[in-house]
């Protein structure tokens, strides 16, 4: 097993995206990055190229939506650094950006949970044993200002009108998990917050976006860094609260 003192980070779905830049950000810290990937030759390829920048990451298979994926990189991570500070649950699917409600398929919203909501508890409730070893463990949901109840139902969001009841369902979920476990970890120095990382240019957020993944991964990696008096049960976007 490797020598504790450097910090253990896992993102998930960290191959592209928002992910692959808060793999990027975190290394940069001098953090020790498990880029998470069900593809091992992309997951692979993204290790290379932030290796290529000078970063201590590496690839690990994980497919956050099947079981035995989840069981085996959890043990893959006690067996070599026998602890995880940092979780970022940020593997994401969006499958039903315009669909009016009446015309959603049952299997796409089934689809959707089972990654969005289902696959990030999954994660989380497999890592928290590792989690716990360590001094100050920090768990970051990637959610979005789409499931927001609040922004949803304000006609003077720009969500208001936005149609995806799949994603943002599973996106208020996700809030509710981070939630529940800020409230049952509060009297450990674990902190479990949500992170909207804004509309970026992504696959998942198209070229239209006006944000960049860097701006992206900003309010993820500094929920992923936070000091000691920083907040938990918290949804945040620009490092700002935001409503649920
Ligand atoms: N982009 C935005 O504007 C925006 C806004 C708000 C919130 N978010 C959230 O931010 C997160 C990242 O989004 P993004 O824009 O970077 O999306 P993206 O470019 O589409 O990347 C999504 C990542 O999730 C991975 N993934 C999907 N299903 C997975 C599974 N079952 N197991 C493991 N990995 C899986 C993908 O892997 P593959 O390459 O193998 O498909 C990919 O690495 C998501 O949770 C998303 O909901 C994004």
């Amino acid at each position: 097993m490797q020598s504790n003192d450097k910090k253990i980070a896992l993102v998930t779905g960290a191959n592209k995206g928002i992910g692959f830049e808060i793999s990027r950000q975190l290394g940069k810290q001098e953090i020790t990055v498990l880029i998470g990937a069900r593809d091992e030759s992309k997951g692979g390829e993204a290790a290379e190229k932030l290796q290529a920048e000078g970063l201590d990451v590496e690839s690990i298979k994980l497919d956050i939506t099947d079981i035995s994926s989840i069981a085996t990189a959890a043990k893959k991570i006690e067996e070599r650094f026998g602890k995880l500070d940092i979780l970022v649950n940020n593997a994401g699917i969006l499958l039903d950006g315009g669909v009016n409600p009446s015309n959603l398929d049952l299997n796409v919203l089934k689809k959707t949970f089972e990654t969005n909501l289902f696959g990030a508890f999954a994660v989380l409730q497999a890592m928290l044993p590792l989690i716990r070893n360590s001094h100050a463990g920090r768990i970051v949901n990637m959610s979005s200002t789409l499931g927001s109840l609040t922004d949803t139902l304000d006609p003077n969001s720009h969500y208001f009108g936005y149609k995806g009841l799949a994603y943002q369902a599973s996106k208020a979920a996700l809030n509710e998990i981070t939630v529940q476990f800020a409230k049952e970890l509060a009297d450990t120095p674990i902190k479990v917050n949500s992170a909207c990382p804004g509309w970026v240019q992504t696959d998942m957020g198209s070229g239209d976006a006006p944000g960049t993944v860097e701006e992206g991964a900003d309010t993820p990696v500094w929920l992923a860094t936070l000091p000691e008096d920083g907040p938990t049960g918290g949804f945040f976007n620009s490092r700002k609260p935001v409503p649920w």
